[in-house]
């Protein structure tokens, strides 16, 4: 497979130095120190800042809240989206301020934009200041790059390699509660539009072994939910010497009795009818698949590469459905992808009305350099995009409302996440169909799966009470 040369194998400043080499650097001078870390962007990038807190953790720091109060900033950026890069240096600007103001602050920037060269290039001309740049494959090497750091030393190393999976990562992990697993590294499908298999290069599977053991560890620490990460999770197992595909992990992780699994994300073209069978067999796997449609004409389908058209989404949308008692599907939709007309915008509302999703989330496309579609002749207004945006959102959050308002009435089991934000004496958590249900019922219910009576239901989330106390 050839990717684009978007970075140099190692992009290393001239002033490299060997941490092991120096002794004179020790990780204690971090101990008691404070950092700061914003996550932008997706799950994968959330379990990734659970692997960076685990290193800074390591060195004895602790985390703060002000940007102002920390001693090692680190960003884990995103590049999905114009506006994703735009945030992270608009937020730059904040941090150049800080730095002329302390300038013994160490900077780290990391996660998939630090993966794209014209974005390394912008950083070492215009914030020339931070310390540390670092990319998606190589986030096991902060540590020592922070030691350089700390010796005056610049690091800017960036592997376009991806190089093999690493094993036993200490993860300081958000919630005691649920815990996101990466199943699969990458993605292989190069969706036109998309600067994912860029940013995170090719597919490449853990061994189920390791992850069922994983997931084993993290139930018998009284883990209640296991979500299974990967851009493509369907693609599992398809790089591994061993015969082995997403629906014999599915089983497997199923079978280690952890109560709640899910995954994401899906992509229809490789969603098989023995996937859908495990799905239905094991009550612990939820009843949850986030299928991104993108777009329902076929031939923007066929210009974005998305290996199906409108009618097999809708078939295998279908089979979903019936075969899987009372599964919820939510999807991620593009509009203005370029090229789009009318009545291609027309066809993508018409599955919206047939599939009724349970929720989605919805995209203007967006120009990415270095793939294919940023060099598509695009001729619709902005104006004209943002009109088929606030259409489609109107169907969406019509139907959303309507899936949510089907409930009422109903009793759902609920894991309890925390107590809820706006009103004490409630506490929230989401149904096995993934929706937010805000609960009266006391503290001692966080972390156990409860029954909940749904009483009212609202566009984003539901209201209910305690029904026949707890059950797990
Ligand atoms: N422009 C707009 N949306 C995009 N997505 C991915 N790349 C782009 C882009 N260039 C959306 C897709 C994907 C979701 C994570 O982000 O809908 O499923
Ligand atoms: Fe991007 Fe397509 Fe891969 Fe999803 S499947 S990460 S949209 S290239």
């Amino acid at each position: 497979m050839n990717y684009p040369d978007l970075n140099k194998a190692r992009i290393r400043s001239e002033k490299e130095v060997n941490y092991i080499e120096n002794p004179m650097v020790d990780s204690s001078l971090f101990f008691n120190k404070k950092y700061f870390l914003r996550t932008y962007g997706c799950q994968m990038n959330e379990h990734d800042s659970e692997q960076i807190k685990g290193i800074l953790d390591h060195f004895g720091m602790s985390p703060c809240e002000e940007l102002e109060s920390a001693d090692v900033i680190v960003l884990n950026t995103c590049a999905i989206r114009e506006n994703a890069h735009d945030k992270v240096f608009g937020y730059l600007g904040r941090i150049k301020h800080l730095k002329k103001e302390r300038p013994d602050v160490i900077v780290a920037i990391g996660g998939c934009m630090s993966q794209e060269e014209s974005v390394v290039e912008e950083l070492k001309k215009r914030h020339p200041y931070v310390n540390i740049v670092f990319g998606t494959h190589n986030i096991h090497e902060l540590g020592t790059m922070l030691l350089h750091a700390v010796s005056g030393y610049q690091d800017i190393e960036v592997y376009s390699i991806e190089g093999d999976v690493y094993e036993h990562i200490s993860y300081k992990r958000d919630s005691h509660i649920t815990a996101w697993v990466n199943i699969i590294y990458g993605c292989d499908k190069f969706c036109t539009y998309c600067i994912v298999p860029y940013t995170r290069g090719k597919e490449r599977s853990r061994h189920l072994s390791e992850i069922v053991s994983e997931v084993e560890d993290l139930r018998s620490k009284g883990y209640m939910e296991v979500t299974l990460l990967g851009q493509n999770v369907n693609a599992y197992g398809h790089d591994l010497k061993e015969d082995v595909e997403f629906s014999d992990l599915l089983e497997a992780v199923a079978k280690t009795g952890i109560p709640r699994i899910r995954f994401v994300t899906s992509h229809p073209w490789n969603f098989t009818d023995k996937m859908i069978e495990v799905i239905a067999k094991y009550d612990n796997i939820m009843p949850y698949i986030h299928l991104p449609l993108q777009s329902g004409s076929d031939r923007i389908l066929k210009l974005m590469g998305r290996k199906y058209t409108k009618n097999e989404y809708l078939t295998l949308f279908c089979k979903m459905k019936e075969r899987i008692p009372n599964v919820a599907i939510t999807t991620d939709i593009i509009v203005g992808f370029p090229g789009e007309g009318e009545s291609d915008f027309e066809n993508t509302l018409d599955v919206v009305e047939k599939c009724k999703f349970d929720g989605a989330y919805t995209f203007i496309f967006s120009p990415r350099e270095g793939t294919p579609a940023a060099k598509m002749k695009d001729e619709t207004p902005l104006e004209e995009k943002e009109e088929r945006l606030r259409r489609l959102n109107e169907r969406i959050n019509f139907y959303s409302k309507e899936s949510n308002q089907r409930l009422v009435g109903q009793v759902v089991s609920v894991l309890v996440l925390g107590e809820s934000e706006k009103d004490s004496t409630k506490v929230y958590g989401y149904t096995d169909t993934m929706k937010l249900v805000n609960v009266e019922a006391g503290k001692d219910t966080i972390g156990q799966i409860i029954d909940v009576l749904i009483t009212d239901a609202k566009s984003f989330s539901l209201d209910g009470v305690l029904e026949e106390g707890v059950n797990n």
